[in-house]
């Protein structure tokens, strides 16, 4: 056991100054702290004080990186005081600007970093990571970091901020978590001539090199942590696809970016349904945009509709994709993943039209291009629908399709509206509207948890859609009143618990769990959430 000065320096068991007069005796600790011990409250008032005179928020991550790295329990403790406040803090947007930097900024070592030049060695360098039982890894090659494009090994600051969310919104025990890095090269130009540059200086190895080494690292994990996930993230759309293909039915793994993505979406419109009064199998739904995204939710949306009993092909059928070049027709050039959504239809370039010939009750905007829900967009809607579900799912905000107030003010106010990046509420004719904000959040850190906790062999997509449904069962009647089709981020470790715990009885019942049953589901759960508290030192 630490004691004294190490003890001091060991993240995951230092509480700093609030180690109690007989710990500090017993560990050897007297004279090497300020006399009078603190609570853990008066901890969590001094960062927040300290971050209060930080003017940006670069800085603000950075103090709470440092705090991770000295104290776990306060660093949690700190996220988990007001999760709305520091969530974009340690997650996005600032993650983002961080990778940005990450080579300038660098400060200490997290994470295993795995190059392509240790290929033949991968096993021996997770050896090194000090924790031996892992149960949930999320990986990232760096190439598509959040809307930011190739950030190299400077990814990593996504599955460390990650991680972090699986812990202080689900109670993912932290020290079961390990973020790593796949350092394949960059193509970022920038990076590659920045001295400070921290990975491998050359282009991304690709095709079978690329597998082979996707193969080493997961057959690695397999040996080293039999009981783990891994949770692939802000891949490029090129490997994303085909590495899931190839690992789900394999191992126990998923992609947020793909699943998680389209779970949040699914968990808004059955909330919006609650507004509408209508069923999943009675909508059809029109994307604005027919890239990943679109077509990840349209799929998970169909699989929903089959489970209430619509044959899949029909359901597929009532998803329509629009793109740059207008709507998808069967006669379209059409790239596989687009084809189970393509319309037996007319040519129609105007999205307008598309509406007044589809008559969609959601219209789902995920073309990363701003303003294209227009007033005419929305009044269609309007006069095609009682309530209109909108959802501008395009980030950040400046490149939404519309605003909250636009799809308000259009609609005089009948719009069910959600979008990608927040928007502040907004009152129209007299009437205080509070719009959601489709953040997968509300499902991956409570995947993880039920993961965790069942030791699931495999991670499905119902489990996915059942995540989506317990979401949506949670958004109160009186923020339903308001327009607030997802719960509140305030309450979102106990929101993600629930999630977890009807997520996990799914994996109990299909067969799917390498956990034994417990009694009570939820109780079980809450009992293995990590808490921020103080435990015994031992
Ligand atoms: P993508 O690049 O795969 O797809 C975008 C599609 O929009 C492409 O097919 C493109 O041809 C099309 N497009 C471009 N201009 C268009 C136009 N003028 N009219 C119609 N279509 C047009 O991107 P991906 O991954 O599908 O993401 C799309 C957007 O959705 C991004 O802005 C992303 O941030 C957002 N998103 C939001 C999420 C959330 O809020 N939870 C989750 C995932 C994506």
């Amino acid at each position: 056991m630490n004691t004294g000065y190490d003890l001091l320096h060991n993240a995951r068991i230092n509480r700093g100054t609030a180690f109690s007069d007989s710990e500090r005796r017993a560990l050897g600790l007297e004279g090497l702290l300020p006399p009078v011990p603190t609570t853990l409250e008066h901890q969590v008032a001094r960062i927040h004080a300290q971050l209060a005179v930080l003017d940006s928020d670069l800085l603000k991550y950075l103090l709470l990186s440092d705090l991770q790295s000295r104290n776990e329990i306060l660093y949690y403790s700190v996220l988990m005081s007001d999760p709305a406040i520091f969530l974009p803090l340690v997650y996005t947007p600032t993650v983002g600007e961080a990778c940005q930097k990450f080579d300038h900024i660098f400060h200490a070592a997290r994470g295993i970093y795995l190059p392509i030049s240790a290929r033949g060695r991968l096993s021996e360098y997770l050896g090194n990571w000090p924790q031996k039982d892992v149960r949930f890894i999320v990986v990232t090659d760096g190439e598509r970091i959040l809307g930011l494009g190739d950030l190299g090994v400077g990814g990593m600051g996504i599955p460390i901020g990650k991680l972090a969310l699986y812990t202080a919104c689900a109670g993912v025990p932290p020290e079961l978590c390990l973020p790593v890095t796949l350092d394949v090269g960059t193509n970022n130009l920038g990076l590659r001539d920045d001295p400070l540059y921290l990975g491998l200086r050359q282009e991304r190895v690709r095709g079978a090199a690329y597998d082979a080494f996707i193969e080493e690292f997961v057959d690695a994990v397999e040996k080293r942590y039999p009981k783990s996930c891994i949770q692939w993230e802000d891949f490029a759309n090129i490997n994303a696809v085909p590495i899931l293909v190839r690992y789900r039915d394999r191992i126990c793994t998923y992609n947020d970016d793909i699943q998680g993505t389209a779970s949040v979406v699914l968990a808004g419109i059955y909330a919006a349904l609650r507004i509408t009064g209508q069923k999943l199998a009675d909508q059809r739904l029109l994307f604005l945009g027919a890239g990943s995204a679109a077509t990840g939710i349209a799929d998970l949306v169909s699989q929903a509709m089959a489970l209430e009993g619509v044959p899949l092909k029909v359901a597929r059928g009532k998803s329509a994709l629009f793109d740059i070049n207008g709507l998808l027709t069967t006669a379209s050039e059409l790239r596989d993943f687009q084809k189970p959504f393509a319309v037996n239809h007319a040519p129609v370039t105007d999205f307008v039209e598309a509406i007044a010939a589809l008559r969609p009750t959601v219209i789902i905007g995920v073309s990363t291009v701003p303003k294209l829900f227009n007033q005419k967009v929305i009044e269609k809607m309007a006069e095609i629908n009682e309530r209109p579900i909108i959802l501008p799912l395009s980030n950040p905000t400046s490149r939404s399709e519309c605003t909250a107030e636009e799809a308000y003010t259009w609609s005089q106010g009948r719009a069910v509206f959600a979008s990608g990046s927040p928007f502040p509420p907004v009152t129209v004719n007299g009437h205080r509207f509070v719009p959601g904000q489709g953040n997968n959040v509300y499902i991956f850190p409570a995947m993880g948890m039920a993961v965790y906790a069942t030791e699931a062999r495999r991670v499905t997509d119902e489990m996915f859609i059942v995540a989506a449904k317990s979401v949506a069962e949670q958004v109160h009647d009186d923020s339903l009143a308001v327009g607030l089709i997802y719960p509140s981020q305030g309450k979102i470790f106990s929101a993600s618990l629930h999630v977890a715990a009807q997520v996990a009885e799914y994996v109990f019942d299909h067969g799917l769990a390498r956990a034994p049953k417990p009694a009570d589901i939820g109780r079980w759960i809450r009992d293995k959430a990590f808490t921020a508290t103080y435990r015994p030192i031992g």
